[in-house]
């Protein structure tokens, strides 16, 4: 025993002589900020201002001479990217890249499940770090403002607070992985419309109590390495060279220790850039127009540019240590970590974990008579029809596309679980978008039909006449002015002349159901004719697998909008963007409805939506018990509870999320009527009872208060309201707050 225990000394101390051998950078049993200091002090000039701008068009320069790796980017929130060439947006056409899709950022949020977004952030982390990338460039949760918006599909929905609990737990999963989440684009990017020239005008509250939260959850709560600054400007400075978000508030109040890397061609500065701008420069445009120059590196603004200001003593090395320790730190916590999981892609796990969010996020919105689920016990035949049935939607949309393993579309998954229970015919219905490449990927389709809408839609009707069900499958796409980045859409209805066939369809079989494809909110001027709606979203690569477990009840729907339909665009409050006057000029957009976005400018409005906010209903029924508060009155700095039981009314297990909304009744600020501050997502057997609480404390009932810059909670009468969506109103307790 005693031979053993010299052994392990010697052991020890050999080990301990070898760490102190190494540089501290490279001594992994260092503290982070040693081994950040130990690293700056050994580089030169040129190596610093060498890591915090690309080298190419998704990575940036290490250190060769001490061994400190390059980093290296991907997009996107939804999947990794497919390797594209060293200088170039087409891809590489590398064998080895094809991925797996996860569902739309916009799905996730509809499952109103925190622990679906630590699944998605960690299976997506994984397939990141299988493919040596250091940062992801996700998840996006820039907030729905408007319908039109065309990247509305990457985001988390219209509100602050299910943004904020999403995207949390996202990040933290990513980050297992050794893989830094970036999250944007920071900030106020809320339409694609003329991103990189609006100015947006908005007011302290709302900038605080609307926009900013989930940035500041992902920062402070998520921890997050990264964070990206939007294209657009804010207060006349573009959000990537900005004293408010990116010193003020980013780095001061919020004390962000990570890296803020530039939106590709964000920069077009080097002076601001290096006193208020960010840590990483991508994607410039150094033909000083809108693209890049081949490998014109050395030309990016923080690049020689800034090197030469260094050098005339214009400045001294004080921003670029900045910038620096904040490069070093991220390599530390990813390419530099030698204890880093191994990731993996295309598993398994990772199937099953997209096709449970999908799952999980699919709303079903109408379900009158219960249409829904499917009987296939009577061997029914079903009409599918629709382009998006079996369009491609992983390829497209800008950044978050995809190049994929695979993709089920929804006619193949339904033919898949149908199988011999029953038999299921297509027919087109409507010609759509019918390309399908993007950066060089492609669909692999050819949907090409030369016939007329006329000749389509009577072909659909007269193959639904004798069904026993029609599913329509249709929506939106990754095409422009769809739900694609760098445009918005023009309208809120459904384009390629759907809503005429819809309605002919339901003409001529009562037993119809739509699915709408779509990231974003849609007109439905057919919706009293059609029985059954389900919000499909772009689910990825399990698309057809969890909508058909939706359509014949293998699943039970439990996911809820995370943002309002409204019947008509004016119903949104949202004042159209305003056009340029000259194309080099910038244009201020003034977000006038301040607070009043989605459901709270309904509410201010007193204007009914299509379909609410946290709207979603299940193949089962759940009763509310009557909502108890622990005391009627609370003080500042302690808690109230709220206890209710939640009863499963049905014949089938299903999930509910609970939703608490706080009203303050009196306030000297003007307030929303309602504000989303907890939601609990609970399954029950069929008959289950079950209790559950919340808690209310100060910061459920506070605004910002721009006047005073900080949270206020104001003594008076609210009202604690609980709620299965914003127009679901089950029942109101008032207390106050002394
Ligand atoms: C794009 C997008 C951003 C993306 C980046 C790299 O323009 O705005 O989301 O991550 O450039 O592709």
């Amino acid at each position: 025993m005693k031979r053993f225990y010299v052994t392990m000394a010697f052991t020890v101390a050999a080990f301990a002589f070898a760490a102190a051998q190494l540089p501290a950078y490279r001594n992994a049993s260092l503290p982070l900020e040693e081994r950040v200091e130990d690293a700056l002090s050994r580089m030169t000039l040129q190596e610093k201002i060498g890591v915090i701008h690309a080298q190419s068009k998704f990575s940036s320069a290490g250190v060769p001479r001490l061994g400190i790796p390059e980093l290296w980017m991907t997009d996107g929130p939804h999947g990794i990217r497919p390797e594209v060439l060293w200088d170039e947006w087409d891809q590489a056409g590398w064998t080895n890249d094809s991925c797996m899709a996860f569902p739309a950022l916009t799905a996730l949020a509809a499952t109103w499940n925190p622990d679906m977004a630590l699944l998605y952030g960690r299976s997506i982390g994984e397939e990141a770090r299988y493919r040596k990338k250091d940062v992801l460039l996700g998840p996006g949760v820039n907030i729905y403002r408007t319908p039109l918006n065309g990247r509305n599909f990457e985001y988390m929905g219209e509100d602050p607070y299910l943004a904020s609990r999403m995207v949390v737990p996202y990040i933290k999963g990513v980050q297992q992985n050794g893989v830094a989440a970036c999250v944007k684009h920071y900030a106020l990017n809320n339409e694609e419309t003329l991103r990189h020239q609006y100015n947006v005008v908005v007011d302290d509250r709302t900038l605080y109590e609307i926009y900013l939260p989930a940035f500041k959850a992902a920062v402070t709560e998520g921890g997050a390495w990264a964070i990206m600054p939007a294209y657009n400007l804010y207060r006349n400075e573009h959000a990537a060279q900005n004293k408010r978000l990116l010193n003020d508030i980013l780095r001061g109040e919020w004390q962000f220790d990570g890296v803020a890397i530039s939106d590709w061609g964000a920069v077009h500065d080097t002076r601001s850039s290096i006193t208020q701008g960010v840590d990483m420069e991508f994607g410039t445009w150094t033909d000083g127009l809108s693209m890049g120059k081949t490998n014109a590196y050395d030309a990016y603004y923080l690049a020689q540019p800034y090197m030469e200001l260094i050098e005339k003593g214009e400045y001294t090395t004080r921003e670029l240590d900045d910038k620096v320790r904040r490069v070093l730190r991220l390599a530390l916590r990813t390419a530099m970590d030698a204890g880093k999981p191994l990731g993996s892609m295309n598993s398994p796990e990772h199937a099953e974990a997209a096709r449970r969010i999908a799952g999980e996020g699919i709303v079903l919105l109408k379900n009158d008579g219960g249409v829904l689920p499917v009987d296939l016990s009577r061997k029914p035949t079903i009409v599918v029809v629709g382009e998006n049935a079996v369009k491609m939607m992983t390829v497209g949309g800008g950044s978050s596309s995809l190049k994929v393993r695979y993709e089920i579309s929804p006619l193949d998954g339904l033919r898949k679980q149908v199988s011999t229970q029953g038999t299921v015919k297509y027919v087109r219905g409507y010609v759509g978008d019918v390309g399908g490449s993007y950066n060089g990927v492609q669909s692999g389709q050819d949907l090409n039909d030369s016939r007329t809408a006329d000749e389509l839609i009577a072909e659909a009707v007269e193959a639904a006449r004798s069904a026993d069900y029609v599913i329509f499958v249709g929506g939106l796409n990754k095409s422009e002015h769809q739900d694609c980045e760098g445009a918005d859409r023009t309208e809120l209805g459904l384009p390629y002349a759907q809503d005429r066939l819809i309605s002919a369809l339901a003409k001529v079989n009562p037993r119809m159901v739509v699915v709408n494809i779509s990231g974003n909110a849609v007109a439905m001027p057919w919706i009293n004719q059609v029985p059954a709606v389900l919000q499909g979203w772009y689910l990825g690569s399990e698309a057809g697998n969890a909508l058909a477990d939706v359509l014949i009840g293998k699943v039970n729907p439990s996911g809820r909008l995370p943002f309002t339909f409204p019947v008509k665009l004016e119903d949104a409050g949202i004042a159209p963007m305003p056009q340029l006057q000259h194309p080099a000029d910038t244009v201020d957009v003034v977000y006038e409805e301040g607070l009043f976005v989605g459901y709270r400018g309904m509410d201010k409005r007193r204007v009914k939506a299509l379909f609410p906010f946290g709207h979603g209903l299940s193949y089962t029924t759940f009763a509310y018990g009557k909502p108890v508060l622990d005391k009627k009155k609370m003080t500042a700095d302690d808690t109230l509870t709220l206890t209710l039981t939640l009863t499963n009314t049905g014949t089938r297990e299903g999930e509910e999320v609970v939703q608490l909304y706080i009203g303050d009744k009196k306030s000297s600020l003007p307030r929303p009527a309602k504000e989303l501050k907890a939601f609990r997502k609970v399954k029950l057997a069929a008959g289950e009872s079950r209790e559950i609480s919340f808690t209310i404390d100060r910061a459920a009932l506070s605004y910002f208060d721009d006047n005073a810059h900080r949270w206020v909670a104001e003594p008076g009468a609210f009202e604690a309201i609980i709620a299965a969506s914003a127009d679901d109103v089950k029942a109101k307790v008032p207390f106050t707050l002394e």
